[in-house]
């Protein structure tokens, strides 16, 4: 069967720019604190008439048009976002009309910070069994319309964004040429595998309590902060290392390939500290590693198909690289996937 390529990307950062200046007048912190203990400097906030799938259309433009592929070719548009326009419809119904995608089928995805990952590998499948040609799997997220701009220890970390990915079927022959071993012995390109885990168990150290049917939006509810994000960092911290490292060895591992053979890591950027943590236990340099996470800080879904869309522009991937993709968020849901591009 033949892999899923990725044909396009797409990104997009809201204009306005918050420095860790700028909440140094907000909340009790420091522009020190913050770059020490995040790597973060500025991130950027969507503008009040801006919402989730607005940043999605415009990071799905981008893609479409490096993947030469018409929205009114697309069969399936898969968001991640835990920050739709509204409850329902989703906020890829939205995103399907606002790009014109007449004949394309959509969803949302709810995995936090892996929703991206978890998009991908759900439209991944629908690609490889040849149920749909042309795929959009989109990032977004308005963090910034989520957080307590009270809570210190929350709000620094957090920015809006958006990625987009364009996926299609690979062609059979470089598929054949590669089973056979030659003659030019190819080797499979595309997305090789996504490898996804949850544990629900630690649905509480991250979670926006209020809002749904077990906590409905109330006065009481609001006047509790219970809408807004709460974390336990440490907590977080602790099992994102964990996992991030365990996911990919067995992404990898599954492919007889160690952290070695690994070209560029693709990752979400949660944390610079969490990510050098992961980096130093799979002993993979963090040059191979695209971090923008000082300019745009945590953007949830979208961080990783924005920092593979910036490392592609930037000309940092070439042809036959192996990119190691891995993300975490609520849920716990994290995940890993190994494309040869
Ligand atoms: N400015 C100044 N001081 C602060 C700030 C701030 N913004 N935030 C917390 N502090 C204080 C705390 O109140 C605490 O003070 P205290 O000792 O007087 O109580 C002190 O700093 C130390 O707090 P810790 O929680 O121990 O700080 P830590 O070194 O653990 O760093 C951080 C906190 C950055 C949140 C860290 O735990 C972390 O990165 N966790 C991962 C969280 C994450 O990335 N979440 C993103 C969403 S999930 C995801 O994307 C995977």
């Amino acid at each position: 069967m033949p892999r899923t390529q990725i044909l396009g990307t797409g990104s997009y950062a809201p204009a306005r720019v918050v420095t860790n200046q700028d909440l140094e007048q907000l909340v009790d912190t420091s522009d020190a604190w913050i770059r020490e203990r995040t790597g973060i400097q500025e991130r950027r906030q969507a503008a009040p008439d801006e919402a989730t799938s607005d940043l999605a259309v415009q990071a799905s433009r981008q893609a479409l048009e490096m993947a030469g592929v018409a929205p009114e070719d697309v069969d399936l548009i898969v968001v991640g976002t835990v920050t739709a326009d509204m409850p329902m419809p989703s906020c890829a119904a939205l995103v399907q009309a606002k790009l014109g995608a007449r004949k394309a089928f959509a969803f949302d995805v709810s995995a936090a910070c892996a929703g991206a990952l978890y998009a991908l590998s759900v439209a991944d499948q629908f690609v490889r069994t040849g149920q749909v040609k042309r795929a959009l799997v989109v990032g977004a997220d308005v963090l910034s319309r989520a957080v307590d701009w009270t809570d210190r220890n929350t709000c620094v970390l957090f920015g809006d964004g958006a990625g987009a990915l364009v996926l299609g079927a690979g062609s059979d022959s470089e598929e054949d040429a590669s089973s056979a071993g030659g003659p030019e012995n190819v080797a499979p390109r595309g997305i090789l595998s996504t490898h996804l885990r949850t544990d629900g168990t630690l649905a509480d150290i991250l979670c926006i309590p209020a809002g749904g049917s077990r906590t409905p939006v109330t006065s009481d509810n609001v006047d509790a902060n219970l809408h807004k994000l709460k974390m336990n960092g440490k907590e977080v911290f602790r099992f994102a290392v964990r996992s991030l490292v365990e996911s990919t060895q067995t992404s990898l591992g599954a492919h007889g390939m160690t952290p070695g053979q690994v070209d560029h890591v693709i990752a979400h950027q949660a944390n610079l500290r969490i990510l050098e943590a992961v980096l130093e236990r799979l002993e993979i340099p963090r040059e191979k590693c695209w971090l923008n996470l000082h300019k745009y800080g945590n953007t949830s879904s979208a961080s990783l198909p924005m920092s593979l869309d910036e490392a592609w522009r930037a000309g940092r991937i070439k042809r036959g690289d192996v990119i190691a993709m891995m993300a975490i968020g609520a849920g716990m849901a994290w995940g890993s996937a190994v494309v040869r591009w």
